[in-house]
């Protein structure tokens, strides 16, 4: 193939300057120049020549948003600066008291300024540009660090390949969130619908279901949008002195920002703010759960700083949860992994918060009775956010005369087995235990979630598989079982490949070892969430001391009421549920011995901070040693640290505890005193 002559490639430059600037009119601006057959021809044009000289395809071409190899897996991404997530304030005096804490603090007396925004319900993502280019686009994570996610990235028409101009810092983190708009999430919703395929239940899954794809021609396909709000680490650029000006100089290198920002004088000004885009939500092309307001001056920022992972300077005011009326057609009851039976409530679909909902929680049987909830009923459901949505309230005048009382079944209605109601608990549950599929099912999906026993890719599916319908089709009843699956059971299963099972196999073998806090919370005891699991087991150092300890022993625990007790002690007594420990353990899983109590309060009452990367464990497993020696790990240094610890790259904290004068003491210093 012949070599572009020189005119063809600053042909080619020519037009890729000029998509980028229509691009900028266009996404940026919202002021476009050209139409958009006339954009189409310039597009067209630059693809015909790079298809003819494919050396004239740049990195950064906007022909190459697409078509990019699927990845294999993520790599992980490691923030520059830390990704953090905003304080919630609900209601007016909320925002007041934030005011006014704020202005206290900095011993104002003038109202303060702030950058006022919408708040996007979409999916946090930070953008690394080197010399202007894009070069990695990485979800939020833990806030830390994240998985990358560039392939997908690079196929939002709103991200800008290219930054414009050249008076953009050398290293910048943008900031800012990927949504998918209102009109595009039902097209995408009816497309799936149509190829058969699982639809999604608001833009926000589609839009963070969509950035974790491997394949970017799936993003592509999809109508992902960005707009940014801030940015993270910034190299050889001196910042302006305001947010609002950084959301400006953002504009001007051709990032999107939100057209509705502005700056806003004091609390008043924030309510205006609140009160007309609230006004508003409803024509917005795309969902919004709130606004946003942030202080403009970066200096008061500074000076204000952090509580653990929210800036003190910014809240997101959140609009209420909504209400909307629809009509009850049935109750359904379910059954969880403890047996608890919840009545569903199964509803005349309706829209609320963005989405279709046809069922509702009712919590209770007592909730339905205090509610006076009838079959018929006309009902008010509410949502907010993410949480389910439940039944609020009957409207009384609408109950027709053929509306029928909810009775609790006597029965289960998965396995059959007596519904059981202690006295004075408000759940009834099935009597059934493992006999029951349903809590079966429920129990050993817990088990091998990520936080329990953490078995990677034993999801509800293959569960539901496992356990069957009935106790004769169950290729797994128990915990133990688990860990007794062939290679040739796991094939037999359905989508289930050989590498599948391969890799299904060795994560279950990986999870023989674990903690002490981790089994004890796997079991799924009632009431024993992580927090009490992990205190239990600094308690007592041992599975057979616990499961020995009295009633009243155990209320000695921080944390252990008399019900929690009274669960930890009854499951102990169930010759069926040491049997069960007893087969796991004799299937191989362990875990190390916890340090018993005794000597393992050295560190009670002491605050330590850690900054930087530690060598021989991360910081997760630092925190849990301090606090498994009755210490606390707090986020910021302050008068009451009494040691700072220090790693590679430490940050800001090093220098804070210098000038309070507090204690620092290394890995090994660290490690020495937990002996
Ligand atoms: S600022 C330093 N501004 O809300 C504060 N966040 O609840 C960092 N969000 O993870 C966030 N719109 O995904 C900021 N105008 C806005 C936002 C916004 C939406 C999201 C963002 C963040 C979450 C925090």
């Amino acid at each position: 193939m012949s070599q572009p002559g020189k005119d063809t490639c600053e042909r080619a430059a020519a037009l890729r300057e000029q998509i980028a600037y229509h691009d900028y009119r266009y996404y940026v601006l919202d002021d476009p120049e050209i139409a958009d057959a006339d954009y189409d021809r310039l597009f067209r044009e630059l693809k015909a020549l790079e298809a003819t000289y494919p050396e004239l395809r740049t990195e950064d071409s906007p022909t190459r948003r697409v078509g990019g190899a699927p990845v294999s897996g993520f790599a992980s991404a490691k923030h520059l600066r830390p990704m953090l997530s905003l304080d919630n304030a609900f209601t007016a005096d909320e925002l007041v008291a934030f005011d006014r804490r704020l202005c206290d603090r900095l011993g104002i007396e003038e109202a303060l300024s702030y950058s006022a925004e919408t708040k996007f319900d979409g999916t946090a993502i930070s953008l690394l540009y080197e010399e202007g280019k894009l070069v990695r686009g990485a979800t939020r994570g833990d806030g830390q660090t994240g998985e990358d996610i560039t392939h997908n990235v690079r196929t939002i028409e709103t991200v800008p390949l290219r930054l414009r101009g050249v008076r953009f810092p050398k290293r910048l983190e943008v900031r800012g969130e990927v949504y998918i708009p209102k009109a595009g999430f039902n097209a995408l919703n009816a497309r799936l619908a149509n190829e058969g395929a699982k639809t999604f239940v608001n833009p926000r899954n589609a839009a963070a279901g969509t950035l974790r794809q491997l394949d970017p021609r799936v993003a592509a396909a999809r109508p992902l949008e960005f707009y940014a709000y801030g940015i993270g680490y910034h190299e050889n650029h001196a910042l302006p002195s305001r947010h609002s000006e950084i959301l400006e100089e953002l504009r001007e290198w051709g990032v999107r920002v939100s057209p509705l920002s502005r700056v806003v004088e004091g609390v008043d000004g924030c309510q205006n703010y609140y009160d007309d885009i609230a006004g508003k939500r409803d024509e917005l092309p795309y969902e919004i759960d709130g606004v946003v307001f942030k202080v403009d001056r970066l200096d008061y920022q500074e000076m204000l700083g952090f509580v653990s992972r929210a800036p003190r300077w910014a809240i997101a005011f959140k609009f209420p949860a909504q209400e909307v009326t629809t009509v009850l057609r049935g109750v359904d009851f379910q059954v969880g992994r403890t047996g608890a039976l919840t009545p569903v409530a199964r509803l005349e679909p309706v829209f609320v918060g963005g989405v279709t909902v046809s069922n509702a929680t009712l919590h209770n049987i007592d909730e339905i009775e205090r509610k006076d909830v009838h079959i018929g009923d006309t009902v008010i459901v509410r949502r907010a956010g993410d949480v389910i949505p439940e039944v609020v309230r009957v409207v009384p005048e609408k109950r027709s005369s053929d509306a029928q009382q909810i009775t609790l079944p006597t029965e289960c209605p998965v396995c059959g087995s007596d519904v059981v109601r202690p006295e004075g608990q408000a759940a009834a549950r099935c009597s059934g235990g493992l006999v029951c599929p349903a809590q079966r099912k429920e129990k050993l999906r817990h088990f091998a979630s990520r936080r329990a026993m953490d078995i990677e890719g034993l999801g509800t599916k293959i569960i539901e598989q496992l356990v069957g319908g009935g106790e004769d089709e169950a290729i797994v009843r128990t915990p133990a079982d688990i860990y007794r699956l062939s290679m040739e059971q796991l094939v037999s299963l359905d989508r289930m490949g050989e590498k599948s099972a391969r890799n299904l196999l060795a994560a279950i073998e990986d999870s023989k070892e674990t903690t002490l806090p981790r089994f004890l919370f796997s079991l799924g005891i009632p009431e024993v969430g992580e927090t009490t699991a992990a205190n239990l087991a600094r308690h007592f150092g041992d599975l057979e001391s616990l499961a020995a300890a009295s009633r009243d022993e155990l209320e000695q625990i921080p944390d252990v009421g008399p019900v929690v007790a009274q669960h930890v002690h009854d499951f102990f007594d169930q010759q069926e549920n040491r049997d069960v420990i007893a087969a796991l353990v004799g299937v191989g899983v362990h875990w190390p011995q916890e340090p018993s109590v005794v000597d393992n309060r050295r560190f009670e009452g002491q605050t330590f901070v850690l900054t930087g990367s530690l060598e021989t464990m991360t910081r997760d497993e630092a925190r849990e040693r301090i606090e498994n020696a009755g210490g606390k790990v707090t986020s910021s240094v302050s008068r009451k640290t009494n040691f700072v610890v220090k790693g590679n790259d430490p940050g800001s904290k090093l220098k804070k505890a210098e000038e309070l004068e507090v204690p620092v003491i290394d890995e090994s210093g660290l490690l020495g005193m937990l002996g």
